[in-house]
């Protein structure tokens, strides 16, 4: 086998999606196009990745980071020109080159492992990826000699009628003989429709040259859809969450409606756990075994535990233990820490804060910048006052302590351990350790009320 190289091309601005964000950029699943690229190239064997950027290449730079190379393309001249920008990192290396475009983003390393092998074992000096396209309007179309070689390929835009009508499209996936690659694009003219220096020219360069040229169908056109525009951005969504959905149910993971579930790419579920329908898990979320999860419930950047339910409810940036039920409709908000049997139920909002194990706030509350100790009871409508209009101040809630229903606790403040705060409280100085507070005025009955005030306004009416 000889040395492997990848370029991947990111460059263009992407015109047909009409975005401030650069095409390339655009998520799929949760995740950049370009970076889903170069995650699947990092599975096949390459000595390195050099990416082509210009239009917002400071962005994609700071998506794809240090682990790949880049070069910069001042003006986007076509695919060719991209390529041509490489020349001074991979131009005097002898090896086999992998060029594919930023903005394929369901291409599998499967495919390209495939691809490289289909080029080594033909000892092709051009292999280049194609696909059955059951409408191939605006892809580059394949067009074959007679003996079924590769002649060339026909940008959409160039072709006439007849070559138009070829299903077989250009994937824009390649392999080259690295020497051969370079060489011939020296040759490659802008003589087409789009005054561009297109890649695919190569092909029709090499057979001049008497080297051999290669194809290599995937049975999956699926897999090689290009993003132009955003009908094709949603259709490229539905195949990744019916791919990532996939992969999760062969893990184990029970997905009721597949239809119904965005889960971002990179999302780990443990085994047994059951998903329900409107659930979208996004971002570095990791959730444990035999959880439930849903209905319509927004998990992102969270870490879940095993055998803990969330229900209609949302937990951003949060760490969640085992065995807690949250919900229906909790907002865990980021920076929030649960410990394990722990329930957060209906209407409960917990913001940067901790609780731990064996804790409860089952409905009502608010529960802001807080520390709460192991087996606290939050009751029904505790609140906790974290905010001054300046400053957010502290609440703690020592182990075991009991706090009333619709208490407010006044931060900075502590409640301590096993402590009693009555129901109704307004807690504005600290409460000592087993004791009770009861911060509010003390009831006052008056006898026979009713028929006072009847007799008083019956005086004034006169009667
Ligand atoms: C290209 C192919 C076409 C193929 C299709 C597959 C050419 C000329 N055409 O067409 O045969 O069927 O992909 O999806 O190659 N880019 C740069 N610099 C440039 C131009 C493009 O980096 O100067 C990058 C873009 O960012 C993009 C990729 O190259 O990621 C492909 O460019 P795009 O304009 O989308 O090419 P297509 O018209 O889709
Ligand atoms: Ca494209």
């Amino acid at each position: 086998m000889s040395k492997r190289y990848a370029v991947v091309l990111a460059a263009g601005k992407g015109t047909r999606m009409k975005s401030r964000l650069y095409k390339v950029l655009h998520p799929v699943g949760g995740k950049p196009m370009v970076q889903h690229v170069v995650d699947q190239i990092k599975e096949v064997d390459v000595e390195r990745i050099v990416t082509v950027i210009g239009h917002g290449a400071e962005k994609v730079k700071d998506q794809l980071g240090p682990e790949v190379d880049y070069v910069l393309q001042e003006e986007q001249l076509g695919t060719g020109h991209a390529v041509m920008q490489t020349e001074d990192l991979l131009g005097d290396l002898e090896g086999t080159t992998l060029v594919v475009c930023g903005d394929t983003p369901l291409i599998s390393s499967e495919t390209m492992e495939g691809l490289l092998c289909h080029h080594e074992k033909e000892n092709a000096k051009v292999t280049l990826l194609t696909a059955h396209a059951e409408d191939p309007t605006g892809y580059g179309r394949v067009i074959r000699n007679e003996d079924g070689t590769v002649s060339k390929v026909v940008e959409h835009k160039d072709a006439s009628l007849q070559e138009q009508a070829v299903q077989e499209i250009n994937t824009g996936t390649y392999c080259f003989d690295n020497k051969l690659l370079f060489a011939a694009l020296k040759q490659v003219t802008n003589d087409n429709v789009q005054g561009e220096y297109y890649l695919p020219d190569v092909i029709e360069i090499a057979k001049d040259l008497n080297e051999t040229v290669a194809a290599y169908q995937t049975p999956t056109f699926e897999e090689t859809i290009g993003i132009n525009d955003r009908v094709a951005l949603s259709q490229a969504e539905i195949l990744m969450k019916k791919r990532i959905n996939r992969q999760h149910m062969k893990n184990g993971v029970t997905i009721i409606d597949p239809q119904q579930t965005y889960i971002a790419s990179d999302v780990q579920i443990g085994q047994d756990t059951v998903i329900y329908p409107g659930t979208v898990i996004t971002g570095e979320t990791k959730i444990g075994e035999e959880c439930i999860i849903g209905p319509n419930t927004e998990i992102k950047d969270s870490q879940i535990g095993n055998e803990t339910t969330v229900k209609q409810s949302v937990v951003h940036d949060s760490e969640v233990g085992d065995q807690v039920a949250i919900g229906p409709f909790a907002h865990i908000r980021p920076q929030s820490n649960l410990g394990n049997n722990i329930k957060v139920g209906n209407f409960v909002e917990i913001k940067k804060s901790k609780m731990d194990d064996g804790s409860k706030a089952s409905h009502l509350s608010y529960i802001g910048d807080a520390e709460i100790g192991k087996d606290v009871n939050l009751g029904c409508g505790s609140i906790t006052v974290n905010y001054d209009g300046k400053n957010k101040h502290l609440t703690k809630v020592e182990d075991g302590a009991f706090i009333g229903c619709n208490s407010n606790l006044v931060a900075p403040v502590t409640v301590g351990k096993n402590a009693y705060v009555a129901a109704g409280s307004t807690i504005t100085e600290d409460v000592p350790g087993e004791a009770l507070s009861i911060a509010r005025a003390r009831q006052l009955n008056k006898e026979g009320y009713v028929s006072k005030i009847q007799d008083k306004q019956n005086n004034l009416r006169g009667e």
